[in-house]
């Protein structure tokens, strides 16, 4: 099988068999680095990074120098044509003729898509805002593998910033994907978006334990842990026996502690007031003698700020520089993979738990709320119609399909029933009976009242209730 001519823009690209075989393709090239040297002669990549890298840029140029190929740089949005209002599909449809593949990093959640969608030559999201960054997670996976041989069934723990963390939102379902345990230990207020707990449950079929079941190993000391998820190939008593079942489950101690710096930069300015990097908690020898973190691995994706203490550099369980070191030989077997110059045997895909979500497929509809979501920066929003999929009917629930932000618009109507006729263009309350009855490919959404009269739709008698309630 090839991955020749794919693009990696989020963990869901590639499926577990895909991931170990990159794995192990790493790992070959790695131990005779001096024979890839010819791989991609000739071949070309663009390292497009609109947003500060030291890691991931530099790794991703080192495999390439070390593939035999070229390397063409855009470090500073300054220095391109975007700076003049050129629109990222452009840019993609013009690099794309230029070179073999793309890298691109870039503060819009989304953009990457975009880029793949337009440049005709693989893509790699090197991080896009606070979305994902699915190439840290293959080094992070290649690293914990390297370290406990396995995935299935360990107990990693995720620290600090797990609002704004892309590495964190990409390792939480590729962890789940490869059957781990999940604890989420957010600084305050920086807790696991919503959105990315509802697909982690819906769509990876694990339970979330909270509050009540945790607070046993909270008032034990061990721990600020927030919510644990459990793998679906764990005992599955948990909802019945919720403390009992997560002590059992730490008793087996941390396997892997995944710390994240504060994303500053993507603070709000109510978050900036906040000042929430002083509730961050600093991962240091004292937090780390308890039994619990006998054979902890200490990871972090780097940049390091304060968050976790120098002094645990010398600690043997300490992985971070090993962890970003992988950089290479991960990111040099993905480029000759989605190049086509190398294949890999790889078994086919079990699509059993795959969720097909019908799209929202009407021209008339909400924008993303996500004021980071590409698909609604004025420069984009000129060309990109949104993209939604419909992944839940109670509560309505549309998923961005750049950004994958899931929202509850307040309001519906049917394409159908208003169809040439404007009297019957009414509409309701998305709880209401009438719009459960609504076929996917006939429902309209909108975010309020006036978003639907905006577009001469009358409030139906339940909107009228409702509204005469409130
Ligand atoms: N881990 C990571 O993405 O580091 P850089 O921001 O330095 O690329």
């Amino acid at each position: 099988m090839t991955l020749a001519n794919r693009s990696l823009i989020t963990t869901d690209d590639l499926s577990n068999a895909e991931m170990e075989a990159l794995f192990s393709l790493a790992d070959r090239m790695s131990h005779a680095m001096d024979e890839q040297l010819g791989l991609c002669r000739g071949k070309i990549m663009a390292s497009l990074f609109f947003e500060p890298s030291t890691r991931t840029r530099l790794s991703f140029e080192t495999a390439m120098h070390r593939l035999g190929g070229s390397v063409i740089t855009a470090a500073d949005v300054g220095a391109t044509s975007l700076a003049k209002g050129e629109s990222i599909a452009d840019m993609a449809k013009v690099v794309g003729s230029y070179v073999d593949i793309i890298v691109i990093r870039h503060p819009w959640e989304g953009a990457a898509k975009v880029v793949a969608d337009y440049a005709g030559v693989p893509v790699i999201n090197a991080g896009d805002g606070g979305h994902q960054h699915p190439t840290q997670t293959l080094c992070d996976l290649y690293t914990i593998r390297k370290e406990k041989r396995t995935i299935r069934g360990l107990n990693i723990a995720l620290w600090g910033d797990l609002k704004y963390g892309r590495t964190i939102h990409s390792l939480i379902f590729a962890l789940a994907k490869f059957g781990a345990n999940i604890l989420f230990c957010p600084t305050p207020g920086l807790e696991v978006p919503q959105h990315i707990i509802e697909k982690l449950t819906t769509e990876y079929g694990g339970e979330i334990a909270r509050e009540e079941a945790l607070t046993p190993m909270v008032k034990d000391g061990l721990f600020p842990v927030d919510a644990i998820y459990v793998t679906p190939s764990r005992p599955h008593q948990l909802a019945m026996m919720p403390g009992v079942n997560i002590k059992v489950e730490l008793k087996r101690g941390i396997d892997a502690l995944y710390v994240t710096r504060p994303q500053k930069e993507r603070f709000t300015a109510a978050e900036q007031r906040e000042e929430l990097t002083k509730k961050y908690r600093v991962v240091d020898k004292k937090l780390l003698k308890g039994k619990a973190f006998q054979e902890t691995v200490v990871m972090h994706p780097l940049p390091r700020v304060d968050e976790l203490a120098h002094e645990l550099d010398a600690d043997p369980r300490s992985k971070y520089f090993e962890q970003a070191a992988q950089g290479v030989p991960v990111r040099m077997a993905l480029i000759s993979l989605l190049l086509g110059v190398t294949q890999v045997s790889v078994p086919a895909e079990d699509t059993s738990r795959k969720v097909d979500y019908p799209l929202y497929q009407q021209a008339v509809g909400p924008k993303c709320p996500n004021p980071r979501c590409v698909s609604v920066q004025e420069t984009e929003a000129k060309y990109l119609k949104p993209e939604f999929k419909i992944v839940n009917r109670e509560p309505l629930t549309l998923r961005c399909n750049y950004c994958e932000h899931g929202f509850e618009p307040k309001y519906v109507a049917s394409a159908e029933w208003h169809e040439g006729r404007t009297a019957t263009k009414t509409y309701h309350p998305a709880a209401s009976r009438w719009a459960k009855r609504i076929k996917p490919e006939n429902l309209i959404a909108f975010h309020s009242a006036e978003e639907a009269e905006a577009h001469g739709f009358k409030p139906s008698r339940d909107v009228k209730a409702l509204q005469e309630e409130s």
